[in-house]
């Protein structure tokens, strides 16, 4: 957009131009004015040039954290261990509600950050992949909004997102962690595919973390059976069957996993209530050694 042309307060801002961030920047944009918000300067001014997200070319609006402009509505899109830079962000640009689309449980670390501002949590099903310098979208999903984010909700409706209010967001939440909990750390330490999962000699292990962390989560507010948890994770990893998921990415890119905002959550709501998960602790130990072969070989 020209710069003649920016509004001095926008719409909408997305803080975190990754795979996801990208990839709702560029249809949003395309029904009204978006801000994306990248991690530095050099990575705005590399944006500026234009990014293929699959086969549209987009050319963000886009600033760095100290230069992010007013907005009415900020989407979160960075990974869980950049949230408290995020939320500094956000706040700095005024916004009537900040939400985070992001994986694992940040919405307390996000409000924390954004003081007075209201700041919640949705999930979101989209999914997006970084493929060197371009998105590719991964195929449509749902988004689930928390109440008071009626407006954002209305945003992606407009620009073609299956997306809603959904009333209880802590319950859908909860939902989300539980397939994250069981799907993500096996994928990133056996590296295969979601779809592999199901198969011997993972399956076992697949059932057995959906059956050790269905309890915690229930007790939170989970609201499926235990059997139907089961069934919850294994319709999505038959669904996803091709697809990598996001922590065996972050593995094999060498970059830190979002295991902490997902596993760690579970542990931590574990002990609140004087429970041991000893496949998830197990799960949680092995990720973080490869994070660790990661940052030492790099
Ligand atoms: N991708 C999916 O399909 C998908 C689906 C559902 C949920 N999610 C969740 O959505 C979140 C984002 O995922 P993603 O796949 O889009 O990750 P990603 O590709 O790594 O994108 C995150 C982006 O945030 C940038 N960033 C980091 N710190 C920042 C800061 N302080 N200010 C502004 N930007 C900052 C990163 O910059 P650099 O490029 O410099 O690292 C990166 O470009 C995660 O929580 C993920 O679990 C993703």
């Amino acid at each position: 957009m020209d710069s003649v042309h920016r509004p001095a307060r926008f719409p909408l801002a997305i803080i975190g131009a990754g795979a996801l961030g990208l990839h709702f920047a560029a249809r949003l944009a395309a029904q009204g004015p978006v801000a994306v918000v990248a991690r530095n300067e050099q990575r705005a001014a590399v944006l500026r040039v234009g990014v293929d997200i699959g086969a549209q070319r987009y050319v963000p609006d886009v600033f760095a954290p100290e230069d992010a402009p007013a907005a009415d509505w900020v989407l979160v899109l960075v990974k869980a261990a950049d949230t408290t830079d995020a939320a500094r962000t956000a706040r700095g640009m005024a916004p009537r509600g900040v939400l985070s689309l992001q994986n694992g449980l940040t919405g307390e670390m996000l409000a924390a950050g954004c003081g007075a501002i209201p700041a919640d949590q949705g999930i979101t099903t989209e999914g997006a992949f970084r493929d060197g310098g371009r998105v590719v979208p991964a195929g449509a999903g749902e988004t689930l909004l928390p109440p008071g984010f009626e407006t954002v909700a209305a945003a992606l409706v407009a620009a073609g997102f299956s997306a809603r209010v959904e009333p209880d967001i802590a319950a859908a939440r909860l939902a989300k962690l539980l397939v994250n909990v069981a799907i993500n750390p096996l994928a990133a330490l056996f590296r295969v595919p979601n779809g592999a999962l199901l198969e011997a000699p993972h399956r076992g292990l697949l059932d057995a973390l959906v059956d050790e962390a269905w309890p915690v989560l229930h007790a939170a507010g989970l609201q499926v059976d235990a059997s139907a948890a089961r069934a919850r994770v294994h319709a999505v990893a038959t669904a996803t069957a091709g697809n990598r998921a996001s922590m065996l990415q972050d593995v094999l890119a060498g970059r830190r996993t979002e295991i902490d905002a997902i596993t760690g959550t579970l542990l931590a709501m574990a002990a609140a209530q004087g429970a041991e998960l000893p496949t998830h602790r197990a799960v949680f130990t092995l990720v973080k050694c490869l994070e660790g072969r990661a940052v030492a070989s790099s």
